[in-house]
């Protein structure tokens, strides 16, 4: 992804390896500052991924392959880092995937480092794949809505639901986007908001709760990102994209989900029993520093949710656009 510094123009991926350690964009920190925190354990990256340094399924997944690697470098017991990686977070399948993923291929006895660039490149390259499936949906004079932030961030490079929209403002096309602004942390206003200027992107940000308003003024399509797909086509994501999901229907407008298959979760049969996050109620009730509930009140932050296949109109992957019918038939890799 291409950020605008002082100095001109820089080239920057969501994370990357060098030098025997992972470099991550310290997302926590953006759009005020743009600083990289670097990691040489599989602890701190669990730790890291637990703090949400770097967030989003795939993005995700890359941290815990390249956790994996430190943790092989490091001769650390393998099943112990991938137990603690694991833990990290429960709701992204990327995480799982991942950590996998990176065991079967140093059983084989790929390098690990060299396993880990390789599962980063390939996702990268699946969000480019993503772009150019999804981009079509995209018209001249579209309004497009998205929640959270599924961007380059999000996925090391490029992203799920912000590939199409790259590719087609890239194609020409011009349309706007609508971000909702993520309560409680902001990742569709910080983080997707930061992404589209860079770009110079048309957008607008909004409160979670103006969806309903603006897709009744008239919006286009959705295009949301995912942290689970499962074997029914039930998927879990940012929490209030289930409400935008069923304002879709209601008003007829076309709700895609944009996900690689890593993220998808074949051996899960249907949304009920994916496990949803509850993070910390400071998330939801410290704002700038002051805690703002009452004392004594209670908070519910759970970070996701779910929502049924039935409100999506199709899956953009890497191999095309599905329907909740053919996920099923996927095989994984
Ligand atoms: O809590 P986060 O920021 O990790 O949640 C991220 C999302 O919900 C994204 O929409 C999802 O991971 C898809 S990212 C391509």
């Amino acid at each position: 992804m291409k950020v605008k510094t002082a100095d001109g123009e820089q080239d920057v991926r969501a994370l990357w390896f060098e030098d025997g350690e992972l470099v991550m964009i310290d997302q926590r920190l953006l759009p005020r500052s743009l600083e990289m925190v670097r990691y040489r354990s599989s602890a701190a990256v669990a730790e890291a991924i637990r703090d949400m340094v770097t967030r989003g399924a795939p993005s995700i997944g890359a941290a815990a392959a390249y956790g994996m690697a430190l943790a092989a470098l490091a001769g650390e017991d393998l099943a112990e880092a991938a137990a603690t990686i694991k833990s990290a977070r429960p709701t992204a399948n990327d995480l799982f995937y991942a950590v996998d993923w990176m065991a079967s291929r140093t059983e084989e006895g790929e390098g690990p480092v060299e396993a880990a660039e390789r599962y980063a490149a390939a996702i990268v390259e699946k969000c480019v794949a993503i772009g150019s499936h999804g981009a079509p949906l995209i018209e001249d004079g579209h309004r497009v809505m998205t929640h959270c932030n599924a961007g380059a961030l999000a996925t090391v490079d490029v992203g799920t639901a912000l590939a199409p929209i790259r590719r087609a403002w890239s194609e020409g096309r011009r349309f706007m986007v609508y971000a909702s602004e993520t309560r409680p942390r902001l990742q569709g206003m910080q983080l997707t908001a930061w992404e589209l200027l860079q770009e110079g992107i048309d957008h607008a940000v909004m409160v979670d709760g103006a969806s309903g308003h603006l897709m009744r003024q008239g919006v286009d399509l959705v295009i949301v990102g995912a942290d689970r797909v499962v074997a029914n086509g039930d998927f879990a994501n940012k929490i209030g994209t289930y409400e935008k999901a069923v304002l879709a229907k209601e008003l007829d407008i076309p709700f895609y989900v944009a996900a690689p298959v890593s993220t998808f979760d074949l051996s899960t049969a249907s949304g009920e029993d994916i496990v949803i996050e509850d993070r910390s109620p400071e998330e939801l009730t410290v704002i700038a520093g002051t805690d703002l509930a009452p004392d004594g009140a209670n908070v519910l932050n759970p970070a996701f949710d779910v929502t049924p296949a039935r409100y999506v109109s199709g899956y953009i992957t890497e191999k095309g656009i599905l329907s909740a019918e053919e996920i099923s038939s996927m095989g994984g890799e």
